[in-house]
């Protein structure tokens, strides 16, 4: 321990950060698609937008289209690439249809098989073990709650096993957060590890967010750690506690009985869920696109109102308008900052020296490195 951290009663922090080159260039990018990205199960969206025969979701892990589609009642997992000449084949982020690729036609069925080939007979003359050659490449799908997950290489954990005592949350989470009052994404300049570690600590809050998140919670931030994930919970300041409490009671919204303060989770590698008051979840994904771009994908949900005659009217629609505003405002100022830090990144050797306030960015870097270290 050093002479400061003695003085300050504070325990040695650990050293081991990843490497600002780990943040830019095609060979640290491929290495950690190939590593992490393709064998984790990755969060893509909402059972809630898969529940009827034939509805569908599109998400991009690293690069992968993927669709994953409700035939009959079983969610499958495809590539969203045709293999006649490579359109994606849903091209919108949710609906409802079959998989009928948009360039020519083409319709796959539920083995990813395209068993309508228009004008087959005269252009290619298929026979069915042909196009049983020409089926879909198809992935891993896993559900927690309501948390739909793909995985693109086959083999290794369960996602309960990934997902460790974080399952239950996500259970919870499922049961509490149906109401969905925003999606979204925003394209970042910055590679997704700066993405992910804006939300992992509460150090920059008075720097970055002096008008907004400051003033809603207290600079209190209890860590714990599951696996390759980890909480932060912090307190709401006693004016967002009486906001909260107003609101909850007007518009009949429920409260978490599990999660009652600011409460953070961060599911490795990209996945954070940030819960205020039990009363609001939000959900962010910090999709990589290349090196230096992430997309962030936000969505908003409440709990269901035990006031349905509130839905709809001025004074739920001025809530959800302040929350979605107040969201996107802290994003954007997430943003700032990230793709600062970005730039900054790369004209760097020396590694980044996170303090306590930021501790949980260590454990994500571990998990990242230990990932690396694998074969
Ligand atoms: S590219 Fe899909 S049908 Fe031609
Ligand atoms: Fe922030």
């Amino acid at each position: 321990m050093d002479d400061r951290a003695q003085q300050r009663q504070l325990p040695p922090l650990p050293t081991t950060v990843i490497p600002p080159q780990r943040y830019s260039g095609d060979a640290a990018y491929a290495e950690e698609v190939a590593k992490i990205f393709r064998r984790s199960w990755m969060f893509v969206g909402f059972a809630d937008d898969l529940r009827n025969d034939n509805d569908f979701i599109t998400a991009e892990i690293a690069g992968t289209s993927v669709l994953v589609q409700n035939f009959d009642g079983e969610l499958r997992a495809f590539h969203n690439v045709c293999t006649h000449r490579y359109s994606l084949i849903h091209l919108r982020p949710c609906g409802n249809g079959k998989p009928v690729c948009p360039y020519h036609g083409w319709v796959f069925n539920k083995d990813g098989v395209p068993v309508g080939i228009p004008g087959n007979r005269e252009q290619f003359g298929f026979s069915e073990e042909d196009r049983r050659r020409l089926a879909l490449p198809r992935f891993e799908v896993a559900v927690r709650g309501r948390f739909v997950f793909v995985r693109l290489e086959a083999g290794g954990t369960s996602l309960d096993e990934q997902l460790g005592a974080y399952g239950l949350v996500l259970d919870h989470l499922s049961e509490t957060f149906t109401d969905r009052i925003d999606d979204g994404i925003l394209p970042w300049a910055a590679n997704w590890k700066a993405g992910v570690e804006s939300v992992l600590e509460v150090y920059h809050v008075d720097a970055t967010h002096p008008e907004t998140f400051k003033k809603f919670t207290k600079k209190v931030w209890d860590c714990s750690y599951e696996k390759e994930h980890s909480r932060g919970t912090t307190h709401l300041s006693d004016g967002s506690v009486r906001w909260w409490d107003g609101v909850n009671q007007k518009m009949g919204l429920p409260r978490s009985e599990m999660l009652r303060n600011y409460d953070h989770f961060f599911v490795f590698p990209n996945l954070a869920i940030g819960i205020t008051h039990g009363s609001l979840m939000s959900v962010q994904t910090y999709d990589p696109v290349d090196p230096d771009h992430c997309n962030l994908h936000y969505r908003l949900f409440l709990g269901e109102t035990s006031k349905p005659q509130t839905k709809g009217g001025a004074a739920r629609k001025a809530v959800e308008d302040n929350l979605r505003g107040f969201n996107v405002q802290v994003l954007r100022e997430d943003q700032v900052v990230s793709e600062a830090a970005h730039k900054g990144l790369k004209q760097v050797t020396r590694p980044a020296v996170p303090g306590w306030g930021e501790e949980r960015i260590f454990a994500f870097h571990k998990a990242y490195l230990d990932r690396m270290a694998a074969e």
